[in-house]
């Protein structure tokens, strides 16, 4: 068997064989939502090859069971590229989502705004993404599959379904480009000013990889960043991990209302 063919049987031993629908991967500020999950935490520890020390304001857990009706998969951290050097560090958490069962594929991050009109404390419904990085986490990749269509990548029924929600709860969700920078420094005003330039309207040093992966895997893939600060010179606001994990909860509270709403919907 391969390595997450392995683990997902081992997931299912702990947390039951009915098949996952939904995976989240949840950014920073965000990890308090497993706990909203009626189901089994597994430690990343436990499951070989997953992330481990992670990141301050992650929760290294993933969490199988009910929230709003729907068997989800909720990743309470991810791995990064800046922590490891390796694109694809989420590869085989998302082999295990695919081999769980799920079809759908949402991911959350905290990030930087490049819109006047998108203050902290907003969140944005990803259209599209700029890969700023250069880098793949498919390089390496041997099969013909690593040539991955990305037009529509961040699926548009599953984008409608975010949006409906949204309205539904009345919650303002911008539509925007999120830009994947390497990280862990944050970016110089000169690049914030390229980037915006190039049309992106927030930045974030997550998510892209994951999408890519996902798509590659055949997951249809949605992502909802939280914005945590305006982005390097578009204010005097302060720009560090604290100040991102400080202001992650105002937004968090709005993607939590819409990514309940959508799995109560969810058809
Ligand atoms: N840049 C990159 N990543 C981020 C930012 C930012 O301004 N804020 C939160 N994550």
């Amino acid at each position: 068997m391969s390595k997450s063919a392995d683990l997902a049987a081992l997931i299912r031993a702990r947390a039951g064989d009915a098949p996952v629908q939904v995976g989240l991967i949840l950014g920073s500020g965000l990890g308090h939502l497993t706990g909203a999950v009626d189901g089994v935490a597994i430690p990343y520890g436990d499951l070989d090859g997953f992330p481990h020390a992670g990141v301050s304001g992650h929760n290294p857990n993933l969490v199988i069971g009910n929230l709003e009706g729907v068997r989800v998969a909720v990743f309470g951290g991810r791995a990064h590229y800046y922590e490891s050097g390796r694109g694809d560090a989420m590869r085989l958490p998302l082999e295990v989502l695919h081999d769980l069962g799920a079809d759908t594929l949402i991911a959350t991050n905290a990030a930087g705004s490049m819109r006047p009109d998108m203050v902290t404390g907003s969140i944005m419904c990803l259209s599209d993404h700029i890969n700023f990085s250069g880098l793949n986490p498919l390089i390496g990749e041997p099969t013909d599959a690593r040539f991955v269509p990305m037009k529509d990548a961040y699926d548009p029924g599953l984008r409608a379904a975010l949006r409906a929600a949204a309205t539904a709860e009345n919650t303002d969700m911008a539509d925007g480009i999120y830009a994947w920078y390497s990280g862990p420094s944050f970016e110089t005003p000169a690049e914030i000013r390229a980037i915006a330039m190039l049309g992106a309207d927030a930045v974030g040093m997550s998510t892209v990889p994951e999408v890519i992966l996902g798509r590659f895997l055949g997951l249809r893939c949605a992502a909802i960043s939280t914005i945590t600060n305006m982005a390097a010179g578009m204010s005097d606001e302060n720009i560090s991990h604290d100040h991102t994990k400080a202001m992650a909860p105002i937004g968090a509270a709005k993607l939590e209302k819409v990514l309940r709403r959508y799995l109560r919907d969810r058809e």
